[in-house]
């Protein structure tokens, strides 16, 4: 049965932004984001499109995130980006997982779990260098690091570490924390480590003395800019890997007066045409966005009308009398013909970021992959 809602996810999209990104960090590895589901984009199509263009290491937040892939045959190189309890470690070293970790009681569960199954857990030590989530200080890192020399069955992959604010035009605290984390890095040189890292996408772009041993980006694969403070004119070139559309069901003239959904927080002042839409909050489609977007129809942008309810939403198709019908192609995110609905316009009406509305996108919208066949790296 096809469904009259989807995302479609430009796969040809992606393979050109992790050439811009790769070309921004030259010879480094990228180990990109999947987290949260690709960022809502579908954490399955993602991961095996970049293995099968040539990237082994992928990032996810959550040990069950991984061990979904796994079991869908991604053999890529996982990282588990935010910590997570000894009551993982199990898992974790089952499915060959490489954690981030930051507290003793997880290096114990975890060398405790690999000596239990005979394998060797590969781990990245997080170092909080102003972050200020998660992460141990800076000078923690010598003892840290003897902690896990002192452990059986662990391997010290990387050492890492975040930045909270690469994104702003000033750059001073980000450049701080590089100078830190470069410090850290001079300690830690000689105990085998093989990869420092720390840049997320803003940094890619404006900073690149912390593209260091590998880079982490995220948001950038998807074609969506970290921020509008990124300095680096490249960020212009990335191009959006999801298109969000779905279609006309149903179509009526109303008068002038008549009141419109929920609470008839929309009520027409002049006859208008509305086509309802198979879309609302339960799809990923904010209800505080009610009354207050547009989509694309045949290329035109229509305001949507009215609360925008679990299941449905409303929008005033007036303007395409005579060439609208049911069925018809609706954009919520895209282009169409020479107008574009992107998922900042959405953010900004919602005063939140971009990396939310995408996210938001529910599972109920089926993703489905196009413009396979990359050159790959
Ligand atoms: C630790 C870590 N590294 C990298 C990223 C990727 O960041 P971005 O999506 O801004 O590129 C994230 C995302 O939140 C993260 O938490």
């Amino acid at each position: 049965m096809s469904h009259l809602s989807r995302a479609t996810i430009h796969l040809d999209r992606l393979d050109h932004n992790m050439r811009l990104l790769q070309e921004l960090v030259g010879e480094r590895p990228l180990w990109p984001a999947i987290k949260a589901n690709a960022y809502g984009h579908d954490a399955l199509i993602v991961a095996r499109h970049l293995v099968a263009t040539g990237y082994d290491t992928l990032c996810v937040a959550h040990a069950p995130e991984a061990v979904e892939l796994r079991e869908a045959g991604v053999g890529a190189r996982l990282l588990l980006l935010s910590a997570t309890l000894p009551e993982h470690a199990g898992a974790i070293v089952a499915h060959a997982l490489e954690p981030v970790v930051c507290t003793g009681e997880m290096l114990e569960a975890l060398s405790r779990e690999a000596q239990r199954a005979g394998r060797e857990v590969a781990l990245h030590l997080k170092v909080d260098t102003g972050m200020g989530r998660i992460g141990i200080r800076p000078d923690e890192v010598p003892a840290m690091l003897d902690r896990c020399d002192a452990l059986p069955a662990l391997r010290v992959r990387g050492l890492m570490s975040h930045f909270p604010r690469a994104d702003e035009e000033d750059k001073s605290f980000s450049l701080e924390q590089i100078g830190c984390f470069g410090d850290v890095t001079k300690q830690a040189a000689g105990r085998g480590i093989e990869h420092f890292h720390m840049a997320n996408s803003a940094a890619i772009f404006d900073l690149p003395d912390s593209h260091l041993g590998a880079a982490r980006p995220g948001i950038s694969i998807y074609g969506l800019r970290p921020s509008d403070g990124i300095a680096n004119p490249r960020v212009g070139e990335l191009l959006p890997v999801l298109e969000w559309k779905t279609r006309i069901t149903f179509l009526k003239e109303v008068p002038a007066g008549t009141g419109l959904s929920y609470g008839h927080i929309f009520r027409a002042e002049q006859p208008l045409l509305v086509a309802t839409l198979p879309v609302g909050y339960g799809d990923g489609l904010s209800r505080r966005l009610s009354n207050d977007h547009d989509v694309l129809v045949h290329g035109v942008r229509c305001r949507q009308l009215g609360r925008i309810t679990m299941d449905q939403s409303q929008v005033d198709v007036s303007a395409l009398r005579g060439r609208v019908a049911l069925g018809d192609e609706v954009v919520l995110i895209g282009r169409q013909g020479s107008e574009e609905v992107t998922a900042d316009e959405l953010a900004k009406k919602l005063g939140t970021i971009n990396y939310e509305i995408v996210t938001a996108i529910s599972a109920r919208v089926p993703r489905i992959a196009v413009g396979a066949g990359g050159e790959g790296r």
